[in-house]
């Protein structure tokens, strides 16, 4: 997507081969009208393929995951990390590991949010490891709905995600697929 490519170009900043700072448009101050791009674009490309529901993960899923199922027209589910105590029934839950973060949370999902049958579009900001995308999949099929396609937002293609879900036997769609960071310097595959 040249538009997000663009603004990464413009105000992401590599902090080294790694890491992508783009808190000033994704993550932190969020750039409402380049989400609502966004999920115009996940509408475009998942269109056809039986979507009757979207998910994604808190918190920086979410901006992006709303204007999906806005252009869309259809449900968003935010699946939790933690488990609050108020939580506790008809509960489905995996744990997930950042090797980002180098931590792990309690992936959870309310069973009634999910019917039999879901076709699910999972969204979310990055995928690196691909860690939470195999989570959240995992949460989709054990509450026997099944998962049509990951949409990410900025992928980080010299990681083994994308790779990983494909092998998995998972459609995914990363709208900017980085290949390369150094300090100040982001290339994007196919460049
Ligand atoms: P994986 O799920 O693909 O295996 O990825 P990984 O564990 O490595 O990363 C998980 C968390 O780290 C996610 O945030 C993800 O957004 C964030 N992350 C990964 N790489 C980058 C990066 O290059 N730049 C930035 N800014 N974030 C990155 P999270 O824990 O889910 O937090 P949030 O959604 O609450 O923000």
């Amino acid at each position: 997507m040249e538009l997000l490519k663009q603004r990464i170009r413009r105000d992401g900043r590599a902090l080294n081969e790694h890491v992508l700072m783009v808190d000033s448009f994704l993550n932190h101050q969020v750039d409402v009208g380049l989400m609502r791009a966004v999920g115009e674009e996940f509408a475009r490309q998942f269109a056809g393929c039986g979507i009757t529901r979207v998910m994604t993960i808190e918190s920086s899923g979410i901006a992006p995951a709303t204007m999906t199922a806005l252009a869309m027209g259809l449900p968003l589910v935010v699946m939790k990390k933690s488990i609050s105590s108020i939580l506790s029934e008809g509960i489905l839950q995996t744990e997930v590991h950042s090797f980002t973060k180098n931590s792990s949370y309690q992936l959870t999902l309310k069973q009634k949010f999910v019917a039999e049958g879901d076709r699910v579009l999972v969204i979310d900001d990055f995928l690196a490891n691909g860690e939470a995308a195999f989570g959240a999949a995992r949460l989709v099929e054990q509450a026997g709905a099944q998962v049509a396609g990951i949409g990410i937002v900025i992928e980080k293609a010299f990681q083994p995600g994308h790779q990983r879900l494909i092998e998995a036997g998972y459609r995914v769609v990363s709208l900017a697929r980085v290949s390369r960071m150094a300090e100040n310097l982001i290339e994007f595959v196919d460049e």
